[in-house]
């Protein structure tokens, strides 16, 4: 049998303990900056069942900034940002339509453009059912279609939320 002395002892010993501590912070490195799993606005944002996505109305879902509606029974998310220049576009319940509280532009609930300064309707995010779910793919943005196309005919049902304000 090998007796080590005192000295060769302590010298073990301290590199033993220097080798766990390099190993502790490591692992508390790589914890601290591996990659998380993304959600939320910028990337995949689940909701609601297909079945709770109304077809005359929308349904926000804020943590996408975006809402949701049915379009000639297809679920569809349209951004809440305006095309003209990124107001918060919200849904007016009198009219049922998008009134652009910053320089009027109005949208219909398809997010088609009626009128106003925006060059184009409303952008819209790609959706995808999961596990029965709708997901909203905020990184997947789709420009809003042209002036003039006319996805479903809905005229104003009501007084504008906006006309006579500011
Ligand atoms: S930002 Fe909406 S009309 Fe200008």
């Amino acid at each position: 049998m090998r007796w080590i002395d005192r000295r060769q002892f302590l010298s073990r010993a301290w590199k033993a303990g220097v080798g766990l501590l390099a190993v502790a912070a490591a692992w508390t490195s790589w914890d601290l900056l591996k990659p998380k799993p993304a959600a939320g606005y910028g990337a995949a944002v689940s909701t609601v069942s297909p079945d709770a996505v109304p077809e005359d109305t929308i349904l926000e879902i804020t943590a996408a900034r975006a809402y949701l509606t049915k379009v000639n029974g297809d679920v569809v998310a349209l951004s809440e940002k305006c095309t003209h220049l990124g107001c918060r576009v919200p849904f007016c319940d009198s009219s049922g339509q998008f009134e652009c509280p910053c320089h009027g532009s109005v949208f219909n609930r398809a997010g088609d453009f009626l009128s106003g300064p925006a060059p184009r309707g409303m952008d819209r995010y790609g959706v995808s059912v999961v596990e029965g779910v709708v997901v909203i793919d905020t990184s997947d943005v789709i420009m809003g279609a042209p002036p003039g196309t006319q996805t479903i005919d809905e005229p104003a049902r009501g007084p504008s939320c906006t006309e006579g304000a500011g």
